[in-house]
């Protein structure tokens, strides 16, 4: 698949890729993984950087080691150096990188500064995570879920947790792929009403069914994924107690999962506050595969840029 020749693209959110052109994805990781050696020029000469506004394992770590597998040159641009929006704008940040650089992945604050990066840079944006979205994060999971299930017809998707950017992204991947999810929040916690009525929007080419609920038992009934993400996003420290004591009831552990299909998969895109929003039983547990889907981020980057910037 081709993305055309002329106008650059960038990755804000899923709503940037189409259903063809997520599924050419999922290919394309299928065979970075198989045959890695083949794309070990891939992006040679490229330059990529890493413009973070808050801290990172995964996020990181995978993309500066998938672009040195490409054959690329990755370049990390820590809080401390860019100050984004603070020591040049936001707008003449994105202006300089783009004459160095061959693409840019953010992570940033605010999604607002996601767009204003995109609309501004000459070279493909990629966002590593923002307080509305994290599409690299949803990319990984669906690819996950597509190696583990080999369809997406049929499978349901518990999440159980705070209305948040994994979250977010889920709902927009999920609706493009047509697997149904159930999302059981807290009053109060639900996901952002407008990214509800987009996913419902393009649910109905896909058949994807939501179901949303404040009751956890309720979404986790018969599904065949259940996943789950921190209480307390990076940036909300502050009301970490205050959500400890809404999210009650919201623990995945023993006795909730029993409502689950039997071969349930547990899924967490990482970092886990164990013991809150999951127990150390399940996320170690037989049903857990929270590093094939931490591993599978670096592969489906790969593939994200390889559509972006090689083909
Ligand atoms: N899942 C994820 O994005 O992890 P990091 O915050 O460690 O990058
Ligand atoms: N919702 C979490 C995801 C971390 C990968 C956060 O924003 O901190």
């Amino acid at each position: 698949m081709s993305k055309g020749k002329t106008m650059k693209r960038d990755l804000t959110s899923l709503l940037d890729l189409s259903k063809a052109e997520l599924e050419h994805l999922f290919d394309l990781t299928d065979q970075l993984k198989a045959d890695k050696a083949k794309y070990a020029q891939t992006l040679k000469g490229k330059s990529v950087a890493l413009l973070f506004q808050k801290p990172s394992n995964r996020t990181r770590v995978s993309f500066e080691i998938g672009i040195y597998q490409l054959g690329g040159k990755c370049l990390y641009l820590s809080p401390r150096e860019i100050k984004l929006g603070q020591r040049e704008s936001v707008a003449d940040v994105a202006k300089t990188l783009s004459r160095y650089l061959d693409a840019l992945v953010a992570r940033t604050n605010t999604h607002h500064d996601i767009l204003e990066l995109a609309k501004n840079a000459t070279i493909p944006v990629i966002n590593g995570l923002s307080d509305l979205y994290h599409p690299c994060q949803a990319l990984a999971d669906i690819y996950s879920i597509r190696e583990k299930f080999k369809t997406f017809q049929g499978i349901t998707v518990a999440y159980i947790g705070d209305g948040n950017n994994v979250c977010h992204s889920l709902l927009i991947g999920c609706a493009k792929v047509g697997l149904h999810l159930n999302i059981a929040t807290p009053k109060g916690y639900e996901p952002n009403k407008k990214i509800v009525t987009q996913a419902k929007d393009l649910a109905k080419q896909t058949g994807a069914r939501f179901i949303f609920t404040n009751k956890p038992q309720e979404a986790v009934k018969e599904a065949h994924v259940i996943y789950t993400d921190v209480w307390t996003s990076m940036g909300q420290e502050r009301e970490a107690k205050k959500r400890i004591k809404a999210f009650k009831g919201f623990q995945i552990n023993k006795n909730l999962v029993k409502g689950a299909d039997k071969k349930y998969i547990f899924m967490h895109c990482l970092p886990a506050h164990r013991n809150e929003e999951v127990t150390d039983e399940i996320i170690d547990g037989t049903h857990s595969i929270v590093f094939d889907q931490a591993e599978n981020r670096m592969h489906t980057q790969k593939a994200i840029l390889i559509f972006l910037l090689g083909e």
